[in-house]
């Protein structure tokens, strides 16, 4: 039987609504206040870095410094990120343009920013072949390169000294394809194979504070011959006490995402003894799954100990053609952005979900079923909580949608539960199934029994207003927290 008297109160819009305030008070601790009513959870945090810094990692982004006077911008940079990478202010074009005529103007901006938001810095890149100024390609003779070389690496780190996190003194010097060998460019060519290992000694007395790391792309495939190159480097540095303290994977991936042996390769680089670093990340199109696999494989190793992505909003990408990144072009949080910061909090997504089986959705917080107003059969009608009843009107199975994502389809009207915009708060009703991206659900699994159902067009989470615990509370959607208000059993009726 489906509950019989509801008051009006369903359609009404409460005044107001506490959201949950996160304060970042240092890099590694989160203070989170709960609004009376609501239910804490002390293991959710609602930013990509207090998420991260719970398991002692750091969430970065690479930051452009002629964007820091757009505060759409800068809002999401200070409130999400805690960690900061020159996207290329620190390069070698910028920083010494001409031979000993060194620059330091936009990427003291970066740093000051830095240090003021109190966020970490990371260093990219001292000795790179690209964005490299033609004087420097232009030097023939080995002693002049190894001076200019060094005296680079001592202005730029000196100049950061005690600043910088993890400097990415070699960055890219591998070649492609099945060689494993070092790529052409002046250092090797004029200095031969030994530029790294003397690029690392220098910039560990020009900043010792610092760790150093080697970083390159398409290098995340242990398969890989420049992987199996890179990691041969790696352990003859770490046998002859050469300094290195980590690896930087730029992982910059397709739309499939992290290749399958992605854990295996960190696994196998941290076994080195080496932190490993994810410093470049974005993902083409940016499906929620390949990014929360990439950032489970960090999480999965212990040194694997902070992820920057390369970018804030899509409109900052290298790649903005392929909307990589997890914030969109207005800023809004994408549904990759949701997936990543449950797998920071320490959920998995996926979930025990079986096609074509009746469940009750009941939430934690209260024990009370998602149950359609007035077991109305109308498309339209809205969704609450109501103490569990056994109607039919209580009870949802889920259609596959593909991509991870299902309908979720009321039993006894046939209708499935729909977003009414993107917007925080937004009507969740049952509608005619059209497979909409609106009508889509990823199932993230606490693996305790409950799930929380994200949106795929708002990428919203499924929430009872306000934690409430009573009959006739409206379910609708709202900001992913992970908290008890968004958790539901899925119990077999
Ligand atoms: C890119 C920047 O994002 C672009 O703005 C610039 O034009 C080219 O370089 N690997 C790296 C980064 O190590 O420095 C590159 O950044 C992307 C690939």
């Amino acid at each position: 039987m489906s509950p019989q008297i509801h008051s009006a109160r369903w359609w009404r819009r409460p005044v107001l609504r506490c959201a949950i305030v996160s304060l970042a008070v240092t890099s590694t601790m989160t203070v989170v206040l709960t609004p009376p009513g609501a239910v804490a959870t002390a293991e959710a945090a609602s930013t990509l870095g207090a998420a991260a810094a719970q398991s002692g990692r750091y969430f970065g982004a690479a930051v452009a410094g002629g964007k820091l006077s757009d505060s759409q911008y800068t809002t999401i940079l200070n409130r999400e990120f805690n960690s900061i990478t020159a996207e290329n202010e620190m390069k070698w074009d910028h920083t010494e343009p001409s031979r000993n005529n060194f620059t330091f103007g936009s990427a003291d901006r970066i740093a000051n920013h830095a240090r003021s938001q109190n966020k970490q810095l990371r260093g990219h890149t001292l000795v790179w072949h690209s964005q490299l100024p033609d004087w420097v390609k232009a030097i023939r003779d080995a002693n002049t390169l190894r001076g200019v070389m060094n005296n680079h690496i001592n202005q730029v780190a000196g100049r950061y000294r005690g600043q910088i996190h993890s400097w990415d003194v070699v960055n890219e010097a591998f070649e492609d394809g099945g060689s494993g060998a070092l790529r052409q460019s002046v250092f090797r060519d004029v200095l031969g194979n030994g530029f790294i290992e003397e690029a690392f000694r220098t910039a560990r007395t020009a900043d010792p504070a610092a760790k150093l790391c080697y970083n390159d792309y398409n290098i995340e495939d242990w398969n890989a011959a420049k992987t199996q190159g890179v990691y041969r480097l790696v352990r003859d540095f770490k046998a002859r006490g050469v300094p290195i303290d980590c690896v930087g994977l730029q992982a910059h991936f397709g739309s499939g995402g992290a290749p399958g042996t992605f854990q295996t390769t960190l696994a196998n680089f941290a076994a080195l003894g080496v932190d490993v670093q994810l410093t470049e990340l974005d993902i083409a199109q940016a499906s929620p799954n390949a990014y929360a696999g990439t950032v489970r494989a960090c999480l999965n190793v212990p040194r694997c100990t902070g992820i920057t992505t390369w970018g804030v909003r899509d409109s900052d990408s290298w790649r903005g053609g392929e909307n990589p990144l997890l914030f969109d072009r207005s800023g809004n949080k994408k549904p990759a952005y949701e997936a990543v910061l449950a797998a920071l909090n320490g959920v998995s997504t996926g979930g025990p979900i079986q096609v074509g089986v009746n469940y009750r959705l009941v939430a934690q917080h209260s024990g009370k079923a998602a149950d359609i107003a007035n077991a109305s059969t109308s498309a339209g009608a809205g969704l609450q909580q109501w103490a569990v009843s056994g109607g039919s009107n209580q009870q949802f199975d889920f259609l596959d949608a593909g991509g991870g994502y299902y309908r979720i389809r009321a039993r006894h009207s046939g209708l499935v539960l729909q977003v009414a915009s993107s917007s925080s708060g937004a009507d969740v009703t049952q509608q005619a199934d059209t497979n909409a991206t609106a009508q889509q659900w990823r199932v993230t699994d606490h693996g305790n029994g409950t799930v929380s159902l994200v949106n795929r067009q708002s990428g919203l989470a499924l929430d009872v207003w306000a934690a409430s615990a009573a009959d006739g509370a409206r379910i609708s959607q709202w900001t992913y927290t992970g908290n008890s208000n968004q958790r539901f059993q899925l119990q077999r009726p």
